[in-house]
């Protein structure tokens, strides 16, 4: 674990590793077959090298940050640029095992004092994907005096709680057909259907998900990892992707979430982390729902 004199808090009460020491050396590859499902252990450049191309029909992935969360191994800390080289070295490793009717999810976010990271990301990627949708994750909102889901408060004087992540959709053509319907939601208006002559009781969704997390009490419960995602996340994007039984793809695997939705809709998933812990804690998410489909 991270020694506790090499956190820090800034102003807006998040805390963050500051560590001159930008990567890890990167560890020895290991794999594990877990049902239907590979896990690796290593450096995701060199694991994404030893896949085929065009064998992946969807990527779900939250990379980190950039913004200082305290993960085991890896520093959340690099200088912008080199971030912004890194990440693009990752996409196009993905490029590379995406088949050419593949979508890539990526979820991503800035901070209150990082916020132009994840669009200077995305202009950087144009060069290799068209942005076919931007959803926006939405963790909590209110709707006249309701609140709903939950969010980090920030506690500052300018900037206000950060309640939306986003999920670019990149493809290789900007024309992937989707099941929108896979993700839909049922008419308010049910006289819709048949003025509209509708087969079913199901429109598209938009891009505005809201997906909470559930309300946890300890750390243990998000399995010792700063950064994860509900499995609802990996789920409906896999859905409106809509191939059956798909190749899933998660480069950056942490806990396995994707690995888990993979196996709820029938794919096969292929996950990478650097931390073995999180390899591990993954293995045993995996081998737990395999127990109790
Ligand atoms: C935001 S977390 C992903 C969390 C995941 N979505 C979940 O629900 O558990 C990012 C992960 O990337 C891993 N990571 C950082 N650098 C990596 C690299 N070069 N290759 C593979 N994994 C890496 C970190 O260990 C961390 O677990």
């Amino acid at each position: 674990m991270i020694p506790l004199d090499a956190r820090h808090s800034d102003s807006h009460g998040s805390s963050y590793v500051d560590r001159s020491r930008a990567d890890a050396p990167e560890p020895a590859i290991r794999r594990h077959s877990i049902g239907r499902h590979l896990l690796y252990r290593g450096d995701c450049l060199s694991v994404m090298k030893r896949l085929a191309p065009q064998s992946v029909d969807v990527v779900v992935t939250s990379p980190p940050y950039n913004i200082g969360l305290l993960y085991n191994t890896y520093s959340d800390r690099r200088k912008e640029e080199e971030y912004l080289d890194w990440m693009t070295s990752v996409a196009q490793g993905i490029k590379r095992v995406l088949r050419p009717d593949g979508s890539f999810f990526l979820n991503i976010t800035g901070s209150s004092t990082m916020p132009w990271l994840p669009f200077e990301l995305i202009v950087r990627l144009r060069s290799l994907f068209r942005l076919q949708n931007h959803i926006a994750w939405v963790k909590s909102i209110t709707v006249g005096e309701n609140s709903v889901g939950h969010f980090k408060p920030v506690n500052s004087a300018r900037f206000l709680h950060r309640n939306h992540e986003h999920i670019f959709h990149l493809t290789q053509s900007g024309a992937v057909p989707l099941k929108r319907l896979a993700v839909g939601v049922p008419y308010k208006d049910k006289s819709n259907i048949a003025r509209r002559g509708h087969a079913l009781d199901l429109r598209c969704r938009g891009d505005s998900w809201f997906i909470p997390y559930d309300t946890v009490q300890a750390k243990a419960q998000k399995f010792d990892h700063p950064g994860t995602f509900p499995i609802a996340l990996p789920r409906m994007c896999v859905r409106l992707h809509g191939v059956s039984s798909p190749v899933v793809l998660d480069p950056f695997m942490g806990t396995g979430t994707t690995l888990l939705a993979a196996e709820e809709e029938g794919g096969r998933g292929i996950g990478i982390d650097l931390d073995g812990s999180y390899v591990g804690i993954a293995r045993n998410r995996l081998h737990a729902a395999l127990r109790n489909p």
